[in-house]
């Protein structure tokens, strides 16, 4: 049995064909790890039209997603399932934003409805009294939930135990460890430090000396350096200067020198 199954609200079923039939979230899905399924919201609507949308009351640009149609969808997926067993997440650019805790939590739940939002918007009421949470992937509005419904499902899945090979890849990258898995107390959040491979040489630019030096020491000293001068550089905001251990600050300082 799956450990996670992801039910998909959409009104562009076949959106979900390409994205999720690649790499880890295909490969998750083969094993049976996880499950997707993907509902077309025009089936939950009960007139002729299948009608899922209308003007908005108080008048304005575009058009709205109707409630009914939502509510009746997420009531046939629980039909089966738990409903305190998964989480009912809304994709609009109103959520709480993303983030690698937000997705660690997530990929503990046994099952996970996502809806994607359309249009103009969708039906407050949904965001009211049907979803657990809604959820952004960014401050920067898509035409539609769909895509945040896979950056979702991708970085949730590739969380689950067993789905990456290699666990520790999980803990060296960005933002995947926690602080003292890189030997600092502080909370500050670094991220991964460069990576090369052949040749050594590249159109004249070599592989940086200490990756080559075969000296685990002083390639652990390099790549923390780097991993600070790139969020540095990047990701200031992601960086607390104050609350860095004192070896990072001197391998920072040295930088700046
Ligand atoms: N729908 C439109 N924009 C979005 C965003 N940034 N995140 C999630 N869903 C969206």
């Amino acid at each position: 049995m799956s450990l996670l199954v992801f039910d998909v609200i959409t009104i562009f079923p076949r959106f979900f064909e390409g994205p999720l039939s690649f790499g880890i979230v295909n490969q998750a899905q083969k094993k049976g790890t996880i499950g997707i399924q993907i509902h077309d919201l025009r089936e939950f609507t009960t007139d002729r039209h299948k009608t899922v949308d209308d003007r908005p009351f108080g008048g304005g640009e575009g058009m709205v997603l109707k409630p009914e149609p939502i509510f009746e969808a997420v009531e046939r997926i629980y039909s089966r399932q738990l409903r305190r067993e998964g989480r009912v997440i809304l994709l609009t650019p109103q959520g709480r934003r993303l983030s690698q805790q937000i997705a660690k939590d997530l990929s503990t739940f046994r099952q996970i409805t996502l809806i994607c939002g359309r249009y103009e918007g969708v039906d407050e009421r949904v965001a009211e009294f049907l979803v657990d949470e809604e959820i952004s992937i960014g401050d920067y509005v898509l035409s539609g939930g769909e895509l945040a419904a896979c950056v979702l499902i991708d970085s949730v899945t590739r969380l689950i135990p067993g789905v990456l090979n290699n666990e520790r890849s999980r803990v060296n990258e960005s933002f995947g460890g926690t602080s003292e898995d890189v030997g600092s107390p502080t909370p500050s959040l670094v991220l991964d430090f460069p990576q090369y491979t052949r040749p050594e040489s590249f159109a004249g630019h070599r592989v940086p000396e200490p990756l080559l030096s075969g000296n685990h020491e002083k390639i652990r000293l390099w790549r923390r350096r780097k991993a600070l001068e790139k969020t540095l550089k990047n990701r200031p905001d992601l960086l607390q200067y104050a609350s860095l251990s004192e070896p990072d600050r001197r391998l920072l300082n040295d930088s700046l020198e």
